[in-house]
């Protein structure tokens, strides 16, 4: 189980490799910002505002620990000929102990 201090969790690049992310818990940002910063390839066009889904993410596992998107979220990943059952849009997901443990798989 992860230190309470940070949040850790696996991120899986399109070319299956996965990585470990571990983040102090005190940065207000969204997951879209960590994966950036992390040096993934997301454009994030629109700069978290739910509208060019270049941040799609699918969670293989701890979906259930997140917020429920909002409907702005969902009627963007309507649009994707690649979303899957747990598709979201990476910079409407906060960091915080909520993604402890999850797996992310990204997608845009
Ligand atoms: S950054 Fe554009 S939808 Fe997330």
């Amino acid at each position: 189980m992860a230190d309470k201090d940070t949040i850790s969790f696996d991120v899986q690049s399109s070319t299956g490799d996965v990585q470990r992310l571990e983040l102090p818990d005190n940065i207000n940002l969204s997951l879209m910002e960590v994966l950036k910063a992390s040096e993934y390839p997301i454009p994030a066009t629109c700069g978290g505002m739910a509208l060019c889904a270049t941040c799609h993410v699918e969670i293989l596992k701890g979906v259930e620990n997140l917020s429920t998107p909002s409907d702005t979220e969902l009627d963007m990943i309507d649009t994707l000929p690649n979303a899957a059952a747990n598709s979201r849009l990476a910079c409407q997901i906060r960091l915080d102990h909520r993604l402890d443990d999850a797996v992310i798989l990204l997608k845009g």
